[in-house]
């Protein structure tokens, strides 16, 4: 009896994603680099699932029906390449690698092109919902060719997550769109935590309210429009004690955040593509200050801003505020998955994939609902910004926002993501920006022209003598 599918890579995704397949019915076949892990897996997790560890390559390939499907569940980047040119001399024409890591869309395409010479088929797939997802129904992102695709589409339907809209699989395009969209989805991801995690630090620093407090009020906002994954764990974290202090854990973690590159990669592209992603890009710039933590310390010494507190702000403009900046963190995103579409071939359906995004991942929300209807009256509005109904919904959460801002700033508290979500917004709903000097410095300078408003051409004016 041959396998179905087979998975490279027993790190705790690897792992879940297999027993997820296995639990659907599907025979498995494992192989991990180090054979104590495949063991310990077997021993430990294994059950009734029909799981079949291997321990070489060889046998890998061997025990899987043809064509052969090849799950890789290993780290992105050099490991992706080297599993690759492991497998290669054992496989044939018609044979499928489905990449599930993090990895940069850029890889897949090479690696697309690459393995089209040999004859194998190869899809990016983007695998959302962390260790969780991947064991109980992830959100899953494949692109790469129609037929690849085909060969897994049942197993996949099967095993991803379950909403009243089907499951949260689909083909999302050409190439690496799969990779990219999972790629846009963390930029959104980043933005989205960044956001909850300066309310956050308003509520305590201004508010002086308690991590219990806290919890309460996320708990109460994730029965609301806030309801989502981010805010659902937001509400756990804040009630999680220490078990040897009795305190809050949040309270106990060091205050530098990490990151494996997905936000950055979707701001270069942003900028790539020319798209103002200005909340990914300030999410990701919070990151990085926050290592800064020695620097931090330091100046914090040496500073105390006259800030003067400007009154107050209530918990319910700190929700609407929070709010809105989801509605724009998606807005970027989407805006930016369009462009991509557009620039690299993709195909992509953005309706499907606010639906697949609906279940499983990260950034699942009930606000993608309303982000759906928005984009089924006008498929062209993919910043969602251009409706009625869109500009209802912001203008009822914008004087929030903009007093969140202010007062956050007014007591010396950094909220670049929700600032930079404002800015977006207020760049493009802007009739004039002061693009006009930049084009008058430009041309003072370099001679670099510019147009006018008045008459059609391009100019140039002698601002100074060169004598
Ligand atoms: C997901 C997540 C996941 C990602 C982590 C860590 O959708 O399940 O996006 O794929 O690896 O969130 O990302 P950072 O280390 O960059 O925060």
């Amino acid at each position: 009896m041959k396998a179905d599918i087979g998975l490279i890579g027993l790190a705790v995704m690897g792992q879940n994603l297999a027993l997820n397949i296995a639990r659907k019915g599907y025979s498995v076949a494992v192989y991990n680099r180090t054979a104590e892990r495949t063991k310990k897996f077997v021993d430990d997790r294994v059950k009734s699932e029909k799981i079949i560890p291997t321990y070489s390559i060889e046998d890998f390939v061997d025990s899987l029906e043809k064509p052969r499907k090849i799950v890789l569940m290993v780290k992105a980047g050099q490991p992706v390449d080297d599993m690759i040119d492991e497998l290669l001399p054992h496989l044939e024409r018609g044979d499928l690698i489905i990449d599930g890591g993090n990895s940069h869309y850029a890889d897949t395409d090479r690696r697309i092109r690459e393995l089209e010479k040999e004859g194998i088929l190869y899809l990016g797939m983007g695998v959302s919902g962390g260790e969780y997802g991947a064991l109980h129904g992830p959100s899953l992102m494949p692109g790469g060719t129609k037929q690849a695709y085909q060969l897994v589409e049942k197993i996949l339907l099967d095993i991803a997550a379950k909403t009243e809209n089907g499951p949260c699989c689909t083909y999302v395009g050409d190439g690496s769109a799969g990779h990219f969209v999972k790629m846009v989805h963390n930029g959104i991801e980043y933005s989205i935590m960044q956001s909850i995690a300066e309310v956050y630090d308003v509520m305590r620093k201004a508010l002086k309210l308690s991590s219990e407090q806290i919890g309460e009020i996320f708990e109460d906002w994730n029965r609301g429009e806030l309801s989502s994954f981010l805010m659902e764990i937001s509400f756990k974290i804040m009630n999680w004690k220490d078990e040897e202090t009795s305190k809050p854990l949040v309270e106990l973690i060091l205050d530098k955040a990490e990151q494996k590159g997905t936000g950055k990669w979707s701001t270069q592209v942003a900028l790539d593509l020319g798209v103002p992603a200005f909340s990914m890009a300030a999410s990701v710039f919070a990151r990085v200050v926050s290592y800064y933590k020695e620097e931090r310390q330091k100046l914090s010494k040496r500073y105390e801003p006259a800030v003067k507190r400007d009154g107050s702000v209530e918990v319910e403009e700190l929700r609407r505020a929070l709010s809105l900046a989801y509605f724009l963190s998606y807005s970027q995103g989407i805006w930016l998955i369009h462009e991509a579409s557009k620039s690299f071939n993709y195909g992509v359906d953005l309706l499907e994939v606010l639906r697949i995004w609906k279940g499983g991942c990260i950034i699942r929300s009930k606000m993608l609902d309303f982000l759906r209807s928005l984009l089924k009256n006008s498929p062209e509005n993919v910043t969602f910004l251009d409706d009625e109904e869109a500009r209802k919904f912001v203008e009822e959460r914008l004087p929030s926002a903009i007093k969140v801002s202010n007062f956050a700033r007014s007591c010396g508290i950094a909220t670049p993501a929700l600032n930079a979500c404002l800015d977006y917004l207020f760049s493009l709903i802007s009739e004039n920006l002061p693009a006009n000097l930049i084009q008058a410095q430009r041309d003072f300078f370099g001679a670099h022209t510019f147009q006018r408003i008045d008459r059609p051409g391009t100019f140039h004016v002698e601002w100074q003598t060169l004598e």
